[in-house]
């Protein structure tokens, strides 16, 4: 469907097709194109905030941009976030958006679907995450962080964190993702995944042979073979993974998923929730070894929870027991907001439109930033001192909504953060009352922002049981 407009409410149902703009198309936006062909892409990766910064400080909060061969402008601020996300007049696109990113190797995932056609499968896909389903991921996943984290503590006190979550969150998923089976939770699909995953965000964007986009591409024909020999049997079976929920999910009309929309979801949902949760985690409990004190509240929390009726072996976390770590809740939010999955959030806009005092042509390539908005010192006074009480309900009153977005808003707002937020209380449930989490004294990791941040040094931290 590429029709622009809907006669009846006036707004696209889908987008139209539309060329790439030039640097002419936005002369008259204040910002700079760069060097020829790369434009501002080695400055921006190499240091995105820093970028932003000074960006900002030369031409004000919207400016034009030349990044990754694409000529394009950010907006920055609350104001923007909310006028790009909450998108009440169906301006941007996001499969537009994402697409440079995203198409290759995950085509047809939910964020690459827009408007109604959004709207449909977003509502067909919700099954999975209501609270039956998200129930039952959590007996997983407390099975699995808990021998995980006992396994980690006889490994000896030192050890590498980044690919030691890395890793958790993968095994995790494959279970709550796709359920028991064996022969779906080889070391083939394992690498199939990273590999598309890997390749998402490789520089290199044509599949040759050799490269890390050749192997994303070879891996997603190996998911699509497996997955697709999987979808009637799971039509049948009533397994509560997520594949066997979209095996059975339909539409408004009673229509089933088709096979290949599927698996398209399939694999955007497992890339869409393993480097977010791996960075979220990390940043987490990067903040938490280098804070005792708020390490230690959010232990006494967890505790709190512990009744005794439980035996110290089999403790979980229950569902009900998730609003009872409000402590834990807001450090997550602190963690991303310093430290944000998403630094950046790409659309385009399928008509011309006004913003900021100027004028913008249809087709125009937008970028917000969650990583600049949530350090905004005039919002968050000292950005950089990790606060969890920022998030109190007495310090988050009069603040903008839009302020805080790490999840995105509006329409295609996260539809997995209930789930992030389940597997990161339950991570710490575990991990805190086990052990104690330590970094030596002035050590700072050197984080890589873009595009999912990640310590280089794999962050090395010292685990004392207790
Ligand atoms: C801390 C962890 C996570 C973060 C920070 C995060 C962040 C985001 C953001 C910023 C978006 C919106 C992007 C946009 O508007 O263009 C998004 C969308 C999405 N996320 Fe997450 N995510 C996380 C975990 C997860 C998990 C665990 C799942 C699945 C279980 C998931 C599934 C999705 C899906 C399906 C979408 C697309 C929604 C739509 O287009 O309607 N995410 N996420």
């Amino acid at each position: 469907m590429t029709s622009a407009t809907l006669p009846a409410t006036g707004l696209p149902t889908a987008p139209p097709p539309l060329r790439r703009l030039g640097a002419k198309d936005l002369a008259h936006i204040p910002g700079e194109t760069g060097w020829p062909v790369v434009g501002n892409t080695l400055r921006a990766v190499r240091d995105p905030l820093a970028f932003t910064n000074a960006m900002h400080a030369k031409y004000g909060p919207v400016y034009r941009n030349h990044l990754l061969g694409i000529h394009g402008v950010t907006l920055l601020g609350p104001q923007a976030n909310e006028f790009v996300l909450f998108d009440q007049q169906r301006l941007f696109s996001s499969t537009m958006g994402w697409a440079p990113v995203l198409e290759r190797l995950f085509p047809r995932g939910l964020m690459l679907l827009d408007f109604d056609e959004h709207r449909m499968h977003r509502k067909a896909l919700s099954v999975a995450f209501k609270s039956g389903a998200m129930k039952s991921y959590l007996e997983q996943l407390n099975r699995g962080i808990e021998e995980r984290v006992r396994r980690w503590i006889k490994g000896g006190p030192q050890f590498l964190f980044y690919p030691a979550i890395k890793q958790l969150t993968l095994d995790l998923a494959a279970t709550s993702f796709i359920g028991d089976e064996a022969h779906l939770h080889s070391e083939e699909v394992n690498r199939a995944f990273v590999a598309m995953v890997a390749a998402a965000v490789t520089p290199v964007r044509k599949p040759i042979p050799g490269t890390q986009m050749y192997r994303g591409v070879q891996g997603r024909k190996r998911i699509i073979e497996l997955f697709s020999r999987e979808i009637p049997r799971r039509r049948e079976a009533g397994g509560e993974d997520i594949f066997s929920q979209l095996c059975r999910a339909s539409y408004d009309d009673g229509s089933l998923l088709s096979a290949q929309d599927i698996i398209d979801h399939m694999s955007f949902l497992m890339m869409a929730a393993h480097d977010t949760l791996t960075s979220s985690m990390t940043s987490l409990i990067w903040f938490l070894a280098k804070d005792q004190k708020w390490q230690q509240r959010l232990r006494n929390e967890a505790a709190g929870l512990y009744t005794g009726t439980q035996s110290e072996r089999t403790r979980a976390l229950s569902y009900e027991q998730l609003g009872d770590l409000p402590l834990t809740d807001m450090a997550f939010k602190e963690a991303m907001r310093i430290i944000p999955p998403v630094p950046s959030i790409p659309r385009r806009s399928v008509r011309a439109f006004d913003f900021g005092g100027y004028h913008f042509p249809a087709g125009t390539q937008v970028s917000i930033s969650p990583l600049f908005t949530h350090r905004m010192p005039d919002i968050w006074p000292e950005p950089l001192v990790f606060d969890p009480i920022r998030f109190s309900e007495e310090a988050s009153r009069g603040r903008h909504k839009f302020a805080w977005v790490p999840f995105g808003g509006g329409a295609h707002m996260c539809l997995g953060l209930h789930f992030a937020y389940m597997q990161a209380k339950c991570f710490v449930y575990h991990l805190l009352t086990r052990a104690k989490i330590s970094v030596p004294e002035g050590y700072t990791p050197d984080w890589q922002v873009w595009p999912i941040p990640k310590p280089r040094d794999g962050l090395p931290v010292h685990l004392a049981p207790i």
